[in-house]
């Protein structure tokens, strides 16, 4: 690798530093038919968004044998929750509480994606989000920053298999680095206000856990913190990722990110703007074309160091020798494992099965739901009952609606031979439009049983798609109305990419199914858990409000010096009711983290520990009974939290630090056991550093967040 960077012009490297879009947009350098000849000229060392084996294997031909170095394209693109065959969307995923599924679901997304010449994919995205308006929450894996690190891992595990040099394993990327998720209001692309506690305790640890998990190249965020936007943020890329996270891979800028620092105030011109990012430790710049345009000036006139490029291209060469394009620069354009790899039966029921372990029972009263497939008759209602596009999620790679199989389809095929399943659209997902309403009743009158399928488009979530309420839109709720009027068994089938104020449904309608947006197996996952051939064992992997008002509100915050009750939004003008309070909300969420009902009950008992008292740096056994108390078999996520009583810094009121999705048949016991050591007990201390301090401890198992039983133990000095 030195001989050959010994060989390159400064041009040449920038063009390794340069990654355009493959379909030319307005915010590229230099007009789009320049591509081929910039390839020949070393001036594009990757490119974004351009797949297929044919279409890559034709421009690193040009790469390889008509440029001087004959150095190959890096081919990157967005694989976030399937290539073709679409899983859910990644907050789905992340419901699944099911580390082994999600790195499978990221497995079947890098075999299909490398068979279409894709090297390196923009995901995980690993940004915890704490607030549903933005839009973004969809693509992560919710609020819990325990959760969000073990899937960052898995999906590192999934994408990047145990072989880089692999021809099915691709380059990962945690993104966006940092607290892209921090953004005020839910605004995309907003300030984020977080002191650096927040950052190390709530925003980072996916991002460590991703580097642990040996994470090929990290996106910078769109966000600023403290007047330093990310993509100038030395402290923290150079500084947290680099040093302290020891990180050797890729750090790339998010598209167009490094022209943006003109936009945020910090660079006057794109040359100031390159000599920030470089400096700050990007070593990609996405779309902007600043470094290739703008940096030679640069080192002329030492704003930047020869060391600072050098380093940067060092790592882009690493990157491709990695995944072995050295080589065979055409290994990943193969037409025939294209057609072999590409939506396989096997993929698909991959994609079933974790779509099914994705969907989260809210409620079910009076056991509306799983259906008989016996039903004389069924109404599948809703615009959303037979909407392909929107069942595909925020980011859909290569899928298409085509291959979705919708939630009218998946009851249609279920059902047993007699069974009539009618269907009405009702409403639209927005507007005003109310005419569907008499057709709906109708439908519904005839029927033993309504499907309702309502929430959000899957294009009302994801970038740039942050909304400043969370009510269902249009008049999908006045329609559930309408229907619940007419007294007929109802489910809401709830499709969303982020938690929704759902007040009033939750009240009304007698059970709920949250379905997220499942992927192109909807219609079969969703019919497997209505007609409960499974039972739904997903959980919330974020709280959902009552109202946005309450927003942001989730499971582990802090106690405050006047924690409310339960009932403090009752009575306004009692004195001692001067609490952490809304006069017009009860203090709680509507469905807590964790939350997720099934189709029988769990009973949680004997929880118990080794020992009362361990050593700072010691470890603590507990066990948990679980046992199965109702009459079908499920799976239950068993979950444990962690409270210190009093710390040197205000511990939040419990944090998840273990879980396990299991199985239980009826009436099936099992005892559930977990190892708990320093890292589960330790916080960043007042100096900033992870400690374990001597005090007392709560440990809190159960089913979600608010259900749990409790055992006791205390670190002493050791
Ligand atoms: C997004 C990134 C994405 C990139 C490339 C940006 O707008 O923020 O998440 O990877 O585009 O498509």
């Amino acid at each position: 690798m030195e001989a050959l960077l010994a060989r390159m012009t400064l041009e040449e490297k920038l063009g390794q530093l340069n990654q355009p879009r493959g379909l030319p947009s307005v915010t590229d350098a230099g007009p789009p038919e320049d591509r081929e000849e910039q390839i020949r000229a070393g001036r594009i060392g990757s490119f974004l968004g351009i797949r297929g084996a044919a279409a890559t294997k034709r421009l690193q031909r040009i790469a390889v044998e008509e440029s001087r170095l004959g150095i190959p394209l890096l081919f990157a693109d967005d694989v976030i929750h399937g290539f073709r065959t679409i899983f859910p969307v990644p907050l789905a995923e992340a419901a699944s509480f099911d580390v082994a599924a999600v790195e499978s679901s990221a497995r079947v997304a890098a075999v299909e994606a490398t068979a279409h010449g894709v090297h390196w994919t923009f995901a995980p995205m690993v940004d915890i989000a704490r607030d549903p308006r933005w839009g973004r929450i969809v693509e992560g894996s919710g609020e819990d920053p325990y959760l969000g690190s073990l899937l960052a891992a898995a999906r590192v595990r999934g994408f990047q298999g145990s072989d880089l040099g692999a021809d099915d394993t691709l380059l990962a990327t945690a993104k966006h680095f940092v607290a892209y998720g921090a953004a005020e209001g839910g605004r995309d692309y907003n300030t984020a206000e977080v002191s650096e506690r927040t950052l190390r305790e709530i925003y980072l640890p996916p991002f460590h856990a991703a580097v642990k998990a040996g994470v090929q190249a990290v996106m910078a965020a769109f966000d600023e913190i403290a007047g330093v936007p990310m993509h100038a943020n030395r402290e923290l890329v150079r500084g947290v990722l680099r040093r302290e996270f020891g990180f050797d891979g890729i750090v790339i800028s998010d598209h167009t990110g490094v022209r943006e620092l003109i936009a945020h105030g910090v660079a006057a011109d794109p040359q100031a703007a390159g000599v920030l990012a470089l400096r700050a430790g990007i070593d990609i710049d996405m779309v902007s074309g600043i470094y290739l345009h703008d940096l030679p000036a640069a080192l002329r006139a030492g704003q930047v160091s020869q060391t600072d490029i050098d380093d940067a291209v060092r790592r882009v060469l690493r990157a491709k020798y990695r995944v072995g394009l050295f080589n065979d620069p055409y290994r990943y354009c193969d037409p025939t494992r294209e057609q072999t790899r590409t939506l396989t039966p096997q993929h698909r029921k991959a994609a079933r099965d974790m779509a099914r372990k994705s969907l989260v029972l809210l409620k079910n009263d009076g056991n509306v739901l799983p259906l008989s497939k016996q039903l004389r008759t069924i109404a599948v209602i809703g615009p959303l009952a037979d909407d392909q596009r929107s069942m595909l999620g925020s980011w859909n790679g290569a899928g298409r609606a085509e291959d979705v199989v919708t939630p009218l389809a998946g009851v249609r095929a279920a059902v047993a031979a007699g069974t009539r399943v009618l269907y009405a659209k009702g409403t639209s997902v927005s507007g005003a439009d109310s005419s569907g309403f008499d057709e709906a009743q109708a439908v519904a009158r005839e029927a033993d049983a309504v499907l309702l399928c309502i929430g959000e488009q899957s294009d009302m979530s994801g970038e740039a798609r942050s909304r400043s309420s969370l009510d269902i839109p249009g008049m999908q709720e006045a329609l559930a109305r309408t229907l619940l009027a007419g007294g007929k068994p109802l489910a809401v089938i709830l499709f969303t990419g982020r938690p929704l104020s759902i007040t009033w449904l939750a009240e009304k309608a007698p059970s709920i199914l949250l379905a997220w947006f499942p992927g192109v197996e909807a219609g079969h996952a969703l019919a497997d858990v209505i007609f409960g051939t499974e039972s739904p064992a997903g959980r919330l992997p974020v709280t959902f409000p009552r109202t946005v008002g309450q927003v942001p509100i989730y499971y582990n915050h802090k106690n405050t010096g006047r924690p409310p009750q339960p009932d403090d939004n009752q009575d306004r003008q009692k004195p001692d009711k001067n609490t952490s309070r809304y006069l017009d909300l009860p203090p709680t969420p509507l469905y807590p983290f964790g939350h997720g009902l099934s189709y029988t009950t769990f009973h949680y008992a004997d929880l118990r520990l080794n020992a009362q008292q361990i050593p700072q740096g010691g470890r603590l056994q507990v066990q948990v009974d679980v046992t199965n108390t109702g009459a079908r078999a499920s799976d239950e996520v068993v979950q444990l939290y962690v409270h210190e009583n009093a710390a040197s810094v205000t511990p939040p009121v419990k944090q998840l630090r273990r879980f396990q999705r299991i199985r239980l048949r009826p009436g099936e016991r099992r005892t559930v056991a977990f190892d708990l050591g320093s890292d589960d007990l330790a916080f960043y201390g007042l100096e900033l550093r992870p400690i374990v301090e001597p005090g007392k401890f709560r440990v809190l198992a159960g089913g979600s967040s608010v259900s749990l039983i409790e055992a006791t133990f205390e670190v002493v000095p050791g």
